[in-house]
Formats: structure tokens, C-alpha cells, sequence
């Protein structure tokens, strides 16, 4: 028995371009097929001025969104579901921790309408995710 490897004829290696070529193109199909999901953006103007604001503060320093940011405070990016009046406690005075930014009234409810719209995509745990044989991951 020889230990080098026989090579492939020429008929093995056309079969195999044509399977490699045939899964290629059928999963690119599938793909586009399958458009990602479209979440209309609600108050458009409200949610992108809050997140020039979460820039400008650079709230990011401490908090992380989808688990990614600083670690001195908590995660935002499901803090609406504690509510509105919840988020605008912190806001207002700050904590012994959290500075004070001296925010005013739009700039607390256009910073709640961007924590708002980012609740609607997705959650920032990943233990509560579905993680499937191919690679796809669902919420
Ligand atoms: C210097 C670090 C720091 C910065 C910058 C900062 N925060 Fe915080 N924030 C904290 C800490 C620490 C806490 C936890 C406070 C506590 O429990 O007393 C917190 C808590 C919060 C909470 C409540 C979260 C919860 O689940 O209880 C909200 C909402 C929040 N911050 C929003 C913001 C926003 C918006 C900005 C930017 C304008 C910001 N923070 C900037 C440190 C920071």
C-alpha cells in the first residue's frame, strides 16, 4: 500500500466542482431570499438626536449597548423596560456614582426615545439566545 495519496481523476474533481458550485450557489439563494427583518425607525428625528446625545456625553465610557462599552455601569440597551420614569431618575440628578449631565427636558426624552427604539432591537443577553447548526442566531 502506497502512503501518497492517489490523485483525484479528472471525473472526481469535475464532480466535486460541480457539488461545491452547486451548494455555493444555492446558499447564496437562501440568503438572499431571506432578507433581514425591517423595523420601520418610529419618531426617526427623536431617536437619532438621542444617539448624537449618548455620543456627545459619551455615556458609552461607562454603560455598554449589546454588551459592548465600558463596565462601571450597567448594560442599557433593555433599560426601557423598566420605564420611562425609571430612565429619567438617573437623568435628572445623576447618582453617587452616575455624574449629573444638567440634561434638559428634550434632551432626557430624546435620550428615553432612543433607549425606546433600542429595546425593539434585540436583547443584550446572550444566554437568552437560539444559536442554530448553520450559525444563524435568534432572539
Ligand atoms: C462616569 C460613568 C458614567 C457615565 C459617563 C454615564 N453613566 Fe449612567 N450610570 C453609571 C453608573 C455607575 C450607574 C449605576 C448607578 C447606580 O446604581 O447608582 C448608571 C446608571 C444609569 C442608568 C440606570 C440603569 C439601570 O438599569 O439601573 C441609566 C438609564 C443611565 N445610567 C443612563 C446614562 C446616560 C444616558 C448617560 C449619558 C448621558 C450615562 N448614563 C453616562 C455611570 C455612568
Amino acid at each position: 500500500m502506497s502512503l501518497i495519496m492517489k490523485p483525484f481523476s479528472d471525473k472526481h474533481k469535475a464532480i466535486l466542482f460541480i457539488v461545491l458550485a452547486v451548494s455555493f450557489f444555492s446558499y447564496t439563494v437562501v440568503l438572499y431570499v431571506s432578507p433581514p427583518v425591517d423595523r420601520p425607525l418610529e419618531h426617526a428625528t427623536a431617536v437619532l438626536d438621542g444617539k448624537a446625545l449618548w455620543q456627545k456625553y459619551n455615556c458609552n465610557a461607562c454603560h455598554q449597548l449589546y454588551g459592548l462599552g465600558g463596565y462601571l455601569g450597567p448594560d442599557l440597551t433593555n433599560v426601557y423596560e423598566k420605564g420611562p420614569d425609571y430612565i429619567k431618575g438617573f437623568l435628572v440628578t445623576g447618582t453617587n456614582v452616575m455624574p449629573d449631565f444638567h440634561l434638559n427636558n428634550e434632551e432626557i426624552e430624546h435620550l428615553i426615545s432612543y433607549f425606546k427604539y433600542l429595546n425593539t432591537t434585540g436583547s443584550a443577553d446572550p444566554r437568552s439566545f437560539k444559536i442554530y447548526y448553520d450559525g444563524r442566531i435568534e432572539q
